[in-house]
């Protein structure tokens, strides 16, 4: 056949990128093309769990994580090669989360990634683990900025204004746990299992959410700041108090995630007051939902009817979207290739790494000290 002359080409604009995810206990890796008009090809998406390794201890235990990604990694990244179907001389680039999250699987994540963009002589993309999250959504179908973004996982609870790529302001965040750690632990001291907030769920759906008084911390302040240790404690007393029967289980656990909605549902209205403040947006708006508590069928079903008593838009990823897993990466890659935001094969792993770097250092929540500001 012959070719067709050089100016009837159809230019194609997409870039193909690889995206590596290792921060805390899931090894992914994940092909993806993102077209010019923010179409999105998810060419595969390869997630290794680690759930059977950290069980018995109830919670992610970091010196297993790390060697678990080193053992998986390899063969995660060419399964994700082979099913989708391409060679790496399609490639683009390659993305791995370079932060925040557990060092030492951070580090294994991103050295496998700057081994194969030197190897390939490609660009490296150094992924903030949190822009991932923020721009899951994008995924699957047409998310615009700006955007009210509420990110809760087992490592964050944030509410940020998302104005742009790499454009994010603080409105609130957590004093003290994230939201997912409250699951998990919830779980672990009810001996729910691990993890902890699919648990929780489960046993919540079988239970009385008024049964047991628990506290709604934050609830009513004239900010939108999170604390979740108090209702955490809260419910560890219940528990010791109560009986241990499967009723008082469920309506234990009903009530703990109620409390958390609430809790959740009211920070969030505040950030909305905030949110079209700042933007002085008066229309419709948009809220999205990521992380990996985004799960929760009770807190989604709560955002939804917020959002729509207040104007929002509502956007929430499909769950397998919700937790950790490497096309997110790959996206936040590709959109900053797009960019041309590019990074040196030298790029730090970084174990901190806030999002709005200067609100967490003028305004801390969390973790500031010697090593700096966590959120
Ligand atoms: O985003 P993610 O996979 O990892 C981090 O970046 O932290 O979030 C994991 C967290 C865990 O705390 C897990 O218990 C929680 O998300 N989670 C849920 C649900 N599914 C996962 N929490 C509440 N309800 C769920 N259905
Ligand atoms: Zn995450």
């Amino acid at each position: 056949m012959a070719h067709a002359p050089k100016s009837e080409t159809k230019q194609d604009t997409s870039l193909t990128v690889l995206g590596l995810e290792s921060s805390c206990d899931e090894t992914a890796a994940s092909v993806l093309r993102l077209h010019q008009d923010g179409e999105v090809d998810l060419l595969s998406n390869i997630v290794a769990s680690q759930d059977e390794e950290h069980r018995p201890f109830g919670g992610v235990v970091p010196e297993i994580a790390a060697r678990a990604h080193m053992r998986k990694i390899e063969s995660i990244i060419e399964k994700a090669m082979k099913s989708s179907g391409l060679i790496w001389e399609e490639i683009d680039g390659i993305a791995a989360t370079a932060g925040p999250g557990l060092i030492g699987g951070v580090i294994t994540g991103l050295m496998s990634a700057k081994g194969l963009a030197m190897a390939l002589g490609k660009p490296l993309i150094a992924v903030n683990h949190l822009e991932g999250h923020a721009l899951s959504p994008r995924l699957t179908e047409p998310c615009p900025f700006p955007y009210l973004l509420l990110l809760v996982s087992g490592g964050h609870s944030q509410l940020l204004s998302v104005k742009g790529l790499g454009d994010y302001k603080r409105i609130g965040s957590t004093v003290d746990d994230a939201a997912g750690e409250a699951f998990d632990k919830t779980a672990k001291v009810m001996g729910l299992g691990f993890p902890g907030g699919p648990q929780v769920q489960n046993w919540a759906a079988r239970g009385n959410a008024k049964a047991v008084k628990l506290p709604r911390p934050m609830m009513g302040r004239d900010h939108a700041d999170f604390s979740f240790a108090g209702l955490k404690t809260a419910v560890a007393r219940a528990w010791d108090a109560g009986n241990k029967s499967d009723i008082s289980k469920a309506d234990l656990a009903a009530s703990f995630q109620r409390a958390m909605t609430d809790t959740i549902l009211d920070r969030v209205g505040k950030a909305m007051k905030i949110y079209r403040r700042q933007t002085r947006e008066t229309g419709q708006a948009r809220l999205v939902v990521a992380g990996g508590v985004a799960a929760n069928t009770e807190l989604r079903a709560g955002l939804l009817g917020l959002a729509e008593t207040q104007e929002f838009d509502f956007i929430a990823p499909p769950l397998k979207f919700c937790g950790d897993n490497a096309a997110m990466i790959a996206l936040a890659g590709a959109e900053r290739l797009a960019a041309g935001l590019v990074d040196g094969y030298d790029a730090p792993a970084r174990p901190r790494w806030p999002l709005d770097a200067d609100a967490a250092a003028s305004a801390p929540k969390s973790g500031y000290g010697k090593k700096g500001p966590k959120s």
